[in-house]
């Protein structure tokens, strides 16, 4: 598994490249996420929004989504407004992780065959990761970065940019509808509390007819 993962991960470049050529931006406000938190909880207990920054936390001690679900904790926006099953698809959003946040997924594309998910960015000593299996980018604690990530679903394949630099590129987990999903969302070796923010989140779309 390990050398499979390496083998797809591309060698760091230098040159940034703009990812949002010739998609369309797609209109995004409240009418095309809502929020997923610990059931018994008011939202404004693990979420804020205030000078366009989305900040998520959740606790390791907090309850699932769902009553009596086997799911950790999580709080997390799901973007329900755009759920597809053709096309490619962009995620964009400047992220920032606060040091301390441990074995949580921070972003998602949901869908996949036989399992939840074609991609999970996860947070592990300090590193963004791909689920824990590679790691994307070494040191990603207290600082604002740039993600974006673009789905191809007819070719099954995945791309992760960092501050525009292509880092990962994987192929999906099949399945047949998607959207995506930012937050915190409770993994392995969870830290006490976890937490990301978000800002200037787009969802581009890109025609392929
Ligand atoms: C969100 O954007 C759509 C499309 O532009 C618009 O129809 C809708 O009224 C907006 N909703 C809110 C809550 O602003
Ligand atoms: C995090 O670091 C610990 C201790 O070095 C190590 O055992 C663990 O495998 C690391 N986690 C990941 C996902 O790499
Ligand atoms: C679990 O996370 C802590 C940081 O919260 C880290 O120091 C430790 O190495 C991790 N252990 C494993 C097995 O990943």
């Amino acid at each position: 598994m390990i050398s499979w993962v390496m083998m797809m991960m591309i060698s760091c470049r230098a040159d940034e490249v703009d990812t949002t050529l010739g998609f369309t931006d797609l209109p995004f406000n409240t009418s095309y996420y809502h929020l997923h938190k610990p059931y018994d909880l008011p939202e404004t207990q693990r979420y804020s929004f205030a000078g366009g920054v989305h900040r998520l936390w959740v606790y390791a001690t907090d309850k699932p989504y769902r009553r009596g679900s086997p799911t950790k904790p999580r709080t997390e926006l799901m973007i329900s407004g755009y759920t597809y099953s053709s096309g490619i698809w962009q995620f964009e959003g400047q992220g920032y992780v606060p040091k301390g946040t441990n074995g949580v997924c921070i972003m998602q594309v949901f869908g996949a065959t036989r399992r939840a998910t074609s991609l999970m960015l996860r947070v592990y000593n300090g590193s963004l990761m791909y689920y824990q299996r590679a790691v994307i980018v070494p040191e990603i604690f207290d600082r604002w970065f740039r993600l974006n990530v673009i789905h191809d679903v007819e070719a099954a394949a995945l791309e992760v940019y960092v501050d525009g630099v292509l880092l990962l590129v994987v192929a999906d987990h099949g399945g047949k509808s998607h959207y995506f999903k930012f937050g915190v969302y409770g993994q392995n070796n969870m830290s006490d509390c976890m937490e990301s923010r978000w800002k200037g989140i787009r969802v581009l779309y890109k025609n392929v007819t």
